[in-house]
């Protein structure tokens, strides 16, 4: 199939690049750098020895996007193009509700258009909010978000959930004379916690600024780039204290957007699907492991607990695995030794 992928030159968009393009499909991307290098892409490029058809452009750019996809013409849209610093979104809340909602509503609007009808997108493990409790099924309802970038990804996967309805409605209507109502297929992956890097090394997460999350935090310091790291809280009901997660290898993710997107292409309706490992993982035990792959144990101390985070988040991982016959197959020491991998090949990243 051939897939578009906004955000394509992003830290799990690139990855997806490399599975998509392994296993035979091609790939265009949409990317405004805003986030990311276009030396991601020259990469993805040389690992996997295929071309991408790049495109700078602002997704939410309608008439850019109608040219873009009336070129490509796509099989399946994957939609990764937002916002996605959760401390950012609380000072910034109407950037991010006007980037993450507009580039999808300029989406839904110019595949109507032109009759495309398939679209993944990248929603989160944030939705299920604190009330629920571990391991999450996609069939608990949506929680109340802590921040504006987790309402975005609330939001847009109502959007999109609505938008899939509506089409299914006129689709019925009318009828099966190909009079041009077309049904969406809409699925709503949602990860748990994106870390790793791909196996060569040679494209990984490179944030902008001080790393918020975990295992980017550890890998920048382990090359010098920080000082020390702060376990934010060591007093919640766990068994070491501090928070637990499903820390995902992102190549497993990629693999599982291969899946997803496959599946969207033969289907119609709405899928929600969580990808995440099942397994949940501490701080702790992530620094540890950590250490353990850099040969040099991890400096850290603790400080007090962060706002907004809650204190266990896992999947329950059964319907990836039903439905697309996906799996994550890789552990955390697979984890910390590509992260490494990654971060001691390129200390600065990709340096642009
Ligand atoms: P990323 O920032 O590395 O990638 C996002 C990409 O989108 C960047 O390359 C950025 O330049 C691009 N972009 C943003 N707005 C755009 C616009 N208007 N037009 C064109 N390009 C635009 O982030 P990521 O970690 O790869 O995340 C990808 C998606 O997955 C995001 O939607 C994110 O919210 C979601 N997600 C990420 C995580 C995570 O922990 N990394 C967890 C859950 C969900
Ligand atoms: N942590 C520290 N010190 C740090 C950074 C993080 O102790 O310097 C802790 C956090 O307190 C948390 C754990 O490490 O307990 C993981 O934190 P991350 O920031 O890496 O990840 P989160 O689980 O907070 O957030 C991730 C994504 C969000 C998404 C959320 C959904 O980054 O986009 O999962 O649960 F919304």
């Amino acid at each position: 199939m051939k897939a578009l992928l906004t955000g394509g030159a992003g830290y799990i968009g690139s990855h997806t690049a490399v599975a998509m393009l392994e296993a035979g499909h091609e790939v265009a991307v949409i990317d405004n750098y805003y986030n990311s290098s276009a030396e991601a892409i020259r990469r993805v490029e040389k690992i996997t020895g295929k071309n991408i058809n790049m495109y700078e452009a602002d997704v939410a750019d309608k008439d850019k996007l109608r040219d873009i996809l009336k070129t490509e013409m796509p099989d399946c849209i994957i939609h990764f193009a937002g916002l996605k610093a959760v401390g950012e979104s609380v000072e910034k809340p109407v950037e991010y509700y006007r980037n993450n909602i507009d580039t999808t509503l300029a989406l839904l609007e110019v595949m109507k258009e032109l009759g495309l009808t398939n679209i993944v997108f990248s929603s989160s493990a944030t939705v299920y909010g604190e009330d629920n409790v571990p391991p999450f099924t996609e069939d608990m309802p949506k929680g109340r978000c802590t921040n504006p970038y987790g309402w975005t990804k609330w939001m847009q996967e109502q959007i999109l959930t609505d938008a899939q309805l509506a089409s299914a409605s006129a689709a019925a209507a009318s009828g099966t004379d190909g009079d041009g109502a077309a049904e969406l297929s809409v699925v709503l992956l949602r990860y748990f916690n994106p870390v790793g890097a791909h196996e060569s090394g040679m494209i990984g997460e490179d944030p902008k600024g001080i790393p918020n999350n975990l295992m980017p935090y550890i890998s920048q310091l382990a090359v010098g780039r920080r000082d020390h790291l702060t376990v934010f809280g060591d007093d919640y009901d766990t068994p070491d204290g501090t928070c637990r997660r499903d820390y995902i290898h992102v190549m497993d993710l990629a693999e599982g957007h291969v899946k997803a997107a496959e599946y969207c292409a033969a289907h119609k309706g709405t899928e929600v699907i969580n990808l995440g490992t099942g397994e949940p993982y501490s701080v702790l035990d992530m620094v540890k492991a950590f250490g353990e792959a850099c040969g040099s144990p991890v400096r850290y101390e603790i400080g007090p607990r962060r706002a907004g985070d809650v204190q266990d988040s896992w999947a329950d991982a059964d319907k990836a695995k039903r439905l697309l016959g996906w799996e994550a197959s890789r552990g955390i020491r697979e984890i910390c030794r590509d992260a490494w991998k990654w971060q001691s090949g390129n200390p600065e990243g990709y340096g642009e």
